[in-house]
C-alpha cells in the first residue's frame, strides 16, 4: 500500500471543506431574519440589506450561497424565499426547523465570523481568549513582508490546495503558444512548475514577495525544473514588474483583493505586457448572475471572512480587465477541480 500521485480532480475534498459553511450560514441568516423577510416580500439585495441592517456586499455573497442550496431564488433582480425556506425556515411557521439547526451547529467560530462579516461587511477580528480584546486580522502578505517560517507555512498549505487545479491549468494548450510566462503571486510555485513541465518550450518565472519566492525555489529544486523555472522576489504593488514575458498568470490572486485593487493589478499587468501579450486568471468563478454555484459561493464566504476579496464572475472580470485595456476576455473550465481559466489579450 502506498500513496497515489495527485490527479487533476480533488473536488471531493473541496466539497468536504466548503460543505462546513452550509449549516452556520443558514443559522446566521435565520438570526438576521433573511428567510422571514424574503417570505413576506420580493426584495433587491440593497433593500433586503437595509431592512435587515446588514452589509449589502456581504449579503450578496450569502444570498448566492443560499440560492445555490435552493433556499432563495432571484427573478428580475428580486430575491424570494423558496417553498423550502417558507415551509421549514420561516420563524413563525409551523414547520420552523431552526430551534433544532441552531442546537446542532457545533461550528461556533465559523458561525460567529459569518455573522460579524454579514453585519459589518468587514473581516472579523480575532478575539483574545485571555482578555476578550478584538484584534484586527489580516493575512501576513497584506503587510508586504513576512517571516520565513510564515512563508513556509503559507507555501505548504497553498501547495496542498493547488495541486489538482495546477494540473488542470497546465493541460491548457494556450500555454504552448507563449515563450515566457510570469506566475504572479506564485505561492509554492506549483502552477508555474506544472505549466512548465507540460510545455517543454516555455520558460516560467515565479514571482512573489521575496520570502515566498525563496520557498518557491525549494519547490522548483524538488521538482527538478530549475533549467526552465526561476524566481523573482517582487512586491506586486510597490515595485516595478519584470518585463520580457508574453504571459502573466495569476491564480487565486484577484479573489484576495477588492474590485479597486483588482483593477490596479490588471492595469500593472497591461503596462508590463508587450502588445499581443496574454493575461490569465485561474479562479473558481461565480455564475454571471451571482446565484451560485455552491462551491464558488462558499469559497467567496471564505474570502469574506479571511481576506479583502471575494469570488468574482466572468462578467465582473470582463469589466475589470476591460477597464485596463484588455480585449477578448473569455473563460474555460480547465478540468482542474472547480477552476476556470480566464484569459484576455493586450491589443
Ligand atoms: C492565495 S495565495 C496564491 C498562491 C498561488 N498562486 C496558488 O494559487 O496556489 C496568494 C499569494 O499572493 C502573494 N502576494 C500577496 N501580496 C503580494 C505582493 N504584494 N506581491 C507579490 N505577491 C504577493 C502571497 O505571498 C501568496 O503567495
Amino acid at each position: 500500500m502506498s500513496a497515489l500521485r495527485p490527479t487533476n480532480d480533488d473536488s471531493a475534498i473541496w466539497d468536504l471543506w466548503l460543505g462546513q459553511f452550509r449549516l452556520p450560514m443558514v443559522n446566521v441568516n435565520d438570526e438576521v431574519g433573511t428567510f422571514k423577510a424574503l417570505s413576506e416580500a420580493a426584495l433587491t439585495t440593497d433593500a433586503l440589506a437595509a431592512q435587515l441592517g446588514v452589509d449589502a456586499r456581504a449579503l450578496a455573497m450569502h444570498l448566492a450561497a443560499l440560492c445555490s442550496m435552493g433556499l432563495v431564488e432571484k427573478r428580475l433582480g428580486l430575491w424570494r424565499a423558496t417553498h423550502l425556506a417558507r415551509t421549514w425556515l420561516h420563524p413563525d411557521g409551523a414547520g420552523y426547523w431552526c430551534h433544532f439547526t441552531r442546537h446542532v451547529d457545533y461550528n461556533t467560530t465559523l458561525r460567529a465570523r459569518l455573522l460579524t462579516s454579514l453585519r459589518t461587511g468587514k473581516r472579523p477580528g480575532d478575539v483574545s481568549e485571555d482578555t476578550g480584546e478584538v484584534k484586527p486580522r489580516s493575512v501576513e502578505w497584506e503587510r508586504g513582508t513576512m517571516s520565513q517560517q510564515v512563508a513556509a507555512d503559507i507555501a505548504n498549505f497553498m501547495h496542498a490546495h493547488s495541486q489538482a487545479p495546477a494540473l488542470g491549468a497546465a493541460a491548457q494548450g494556450v500555454f504552448g503558444e507563449l515563450t515566457s510566462l510570469m506566475d504572479i503571486g506564485c505561492g509554492s510555485g506549483i502552477y508555474g512548475i506544472e505549466i512548465a513541465r507540460a510545455h517543454p518550450n516555455l520558460k516560467v518565472v515565479l514571482m512573489d514577495l521575496k520570502e515566498m519566492a525563496a520557498e518557491a525555489q525549494k519547490f522548483i529544486d524538488r521538482a527538478g525544473m530549475g533549467a526552465r523555472v526561476t524566481t523573482a522576489g517582487v512586491n506586486m504593488f510597490t515595485e516595478q514588474w519584470p518585463r520580457g514575458h508574453d504571459g502573466h498568470f495569476f491564480s487565486n490572486i484577484f479573489h484576495d483583493w477588492s474590485d479597486a485593487t483588482c483593477r490596479l493589478l490588471a492595469h500593472k499587468s497591461y503596462e508590463a505586457l508587450p502588445v499581443g501579450g496574454r493575461i490569465f486568471l485561474n479562479e473558481i468563478l461565480m455564475d454571471d448572475d451571482y446565484t451560485g454555484p455552491f462551491v464558488a459561493a462558499a469559497f467567496s464566504l471564505q474570502m469574506l471572512i479571511g481576506t479583502l476579496g471575494k469570488q468574482y464572475s466572468l462578467a465582473e472580470f470582463r469589466d475589470i480587465l476591460g477597464s485596463a485595456g484588455f480585449v477578448d476576455v473569455e473563460a474555460i473550465r480547465t478540468g482542474g477541480g472547480y477552476y476556470s481559466l480566464v484569459s484576455a489579450r493586450k491589443p
